[in-house]
């Protein structure tokens, strides 16, 4: 952000001298956002829009994110409706030092990720999915959320790797990492990419591919909006029939028959069509277990899932459907709207100790905060096979290290006010800290296993999560944003 309006005056006019605009008067008046607003929507072509304050519904939804915590009252929101319009805002931006948010679905949890106080650019116009039979890929808008993606291909019987419940933003879920239902199968969602479109920080338009740029093609799988703005991905797209799977809802009397059957599932089951996720939660000064289930087929062999489906249930919603109708039946949007943290613990693999020690941490957490405004503690096992690195051997900046899989335990807390910030900020780092130090004297984390970045508290190193690629990526940053323009966007910055 802008330090003074004296300083912020230097900046710019030092930047538009570098970027060899002499300092005159068709630049807006610098550091107020609002003029650089008007700057924008003259340069811009008809396809695109600028929403103000006053706009009401379209600058509401551009603004809005799932967690409340990360939105911002922008000075506009803008929606581009080209790639070249998109190249010619972020010149502008860069030339004017404004800051800006890039938003995909605006499921960010940490605050000021894809917000701004100055101008945010929703990308909802880039919402094309186009299915390529000839090469099986898919073209995927970078302002499409999973549930679009999985609908806009179920008429091709085919699927792209996306997320596991309803509203995640593709683009973010993609260039973070993007842990899916096929990943046993298939790997991650970075992995499955074949092409970037790429609105680059000098406002170029680019296709980055392996052969075209393979530091850069390196760099955006794990590297978020380090190095430009995505407009879209070409993924591989694979077959995709009826599944079978929901959500299930227990009561806390359930939890041992849970766990036993977490660990059994976790230790066990091989095959890759079979994925779950095991949520312990503490709300409304109750522990509860929401469990959602997953086969890639009509009907999963028995054994698998039998333990989960036999243990008396207060809400179960399990059946052979789309892929589509699976992902929304998990219940992801009762706590939108609430202030909302993630953070997460690398491990090899979940031990009876573990699971005990994760789950008292809800119960403890539960109760500590129930005073300050608690409204949901969620922590997710999200058990994967040993081989999902395997489906790629192509590096990406995450995770660093690809010769072993660490399974990214999420750790979820919500709350409704903002006074109480800095406490679950604290809690939640206390609480990750905790479980890592018991993993790790188990021999179940290292102190250098890489924590998921679309998992990790905004405040998180970025060596705990790239280890040693950062020093690459700083290169490729250097090489490709001489000017930081994409410094004045919020996000973990190389
Ligand atoms: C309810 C919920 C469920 C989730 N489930 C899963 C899951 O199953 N698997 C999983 O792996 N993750 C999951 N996540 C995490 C999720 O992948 C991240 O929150 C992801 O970043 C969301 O993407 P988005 O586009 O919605 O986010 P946004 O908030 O829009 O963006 C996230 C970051 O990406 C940047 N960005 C967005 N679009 C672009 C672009 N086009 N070009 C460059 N940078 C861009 C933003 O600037 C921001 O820094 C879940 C999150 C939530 C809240
Ligand atoms: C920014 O410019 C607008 C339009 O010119 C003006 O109405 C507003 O008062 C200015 N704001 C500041 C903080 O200078
Ligand atoms: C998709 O699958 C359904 C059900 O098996 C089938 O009826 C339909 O013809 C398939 N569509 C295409 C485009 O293959
Ligand atoms: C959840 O919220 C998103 C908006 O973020 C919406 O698009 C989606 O349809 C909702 N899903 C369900 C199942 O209600
Ligand atoms: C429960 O968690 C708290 C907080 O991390 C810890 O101090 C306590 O020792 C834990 N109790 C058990 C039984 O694990």
């Amino acid at each position: 952000m802008l330090a003074s309006p004296s300083l912020a005056v230097v900046a710019a006019l030092l930047a538009s001298f570098v970027n060899g605009h002499p300092p005159g008067s068709s630049l807006p008046d610098i550091g107020n956002s609002t003029n650089v607003c008007q700057h924008i929507s003259r340069a811009i072509s008809s396809k695109s829009d600028v929403y103000y304050p006053t706009s009401g519904l379209a600058y509401m939804k551009d603004i809005s994110h799932w967690a409340s915590s990360s939105a911002q009252q922008a000075a506009c929101s803008v929606e581009p409706g080209t790639a070249e319009d998109l190249g010619r805002i972020l010149q502008i931006l860069g030339e004017t030092k404004t800051p800006f948010g890039v938003k995909g679905g605006g499921h960010a949890t940490n605050p000021g990720f894809s917000s701004s106080p100055g101008i945010l650019i929703a990308l909802y116009r880039f919402n094309e999915a186009t299915y390529h039979p000839d090469s099986q890929t898919a073209t995927i808008g970078s302002g499409l959320i999973c549930d679009d993606a999985y609908g806009l291909l179920e008429p091709y019987n085919v699927s792209v790797l996306a997320g596991r419940v309803s509203g995640i933003g593709m683009a973010g879920f993609i260039l973070g990492g993007g842990y899916s239902w096929k990943t046993n199968q298939h790997g991650l969602a970075l992995d499955s990419v074949v092409a970037f479109e790429l609105v680059m920080p000098n406002g170029r338009v680019v296709t980055v591919t392996e052969t075209s740029d393979a530091e850069l093609f390196f760099g955006l799988k794990g590297g978020f909006n380090n190095f430009g703005i995505v407009t879209r991905f070409t993924m591989k797209a694979y077959p995709q029939t009826a599944v079978w799977g929901g959500s299930i809802t227990y009561l806390a009397s359930s939890i041992p028959d849970i766990t036993s059957a977490v660990l059994k599932f976790s230790s066990t089951v091989t095959d890759p069509k079979a994925s779950m996720i095991t949520t312990y939660g503490y709300t409304d000064a109750q522990a509860l277990v929401t469990q959602l289930l997953f086969y890639d087929g009509p009907s999963p062999p028995s054994g698998i899932f039998d333990d989960f489906m036999n243990i008396p249930a207060v809400m179960r919603d399990v059946s052979e459907r789309s892929i589509l109708s699976l992902v929304q039946s998990a219940p992801s949007n009762t706590s939108a709207g609430q202030r909302g943290a993630f953070h997460t613990v690398p491990v090899l693999k979940y031990t009876p100790n573990l699971l005990q020690t994760i789950i008292n941490e809800t119960t403890y957490w539960g109760q500590r905060l129930s005073t300050q405004s608690e409204f949901l503690i969620a922590y997710s096992i999200e058990p994967f096979l040993p081989e999902i690195l395997s489906f790629n051997d192509s590096p990406s900046a995450y995770p660093p290290d690809r010769s072993q899989a660490f399974l990214p335990l999420n750790l979820y807390l919500a709350w409704s006010l903002e006074t109480f910030d800095d406490e679950y900020f604290d809690a939640i780092r206390e609480s990750a800290a905790y479980i890592r130090s018991v993993a790790i004297s188990e021999g179940l984390s290292t102190p250098d296993a890489p924590k998921y970045p679309n998992y990790a508290l905004f405040d998180t190193p970025l060596r705990d999560m790239y280890g040693d690629n950062v020093a690459r990526l700083k290169d490729i940053r250097s090489r490709v944003d001489p000017h930081d323009v994409m410094g004045l966007a919020g996000g973990f910055k190389f």
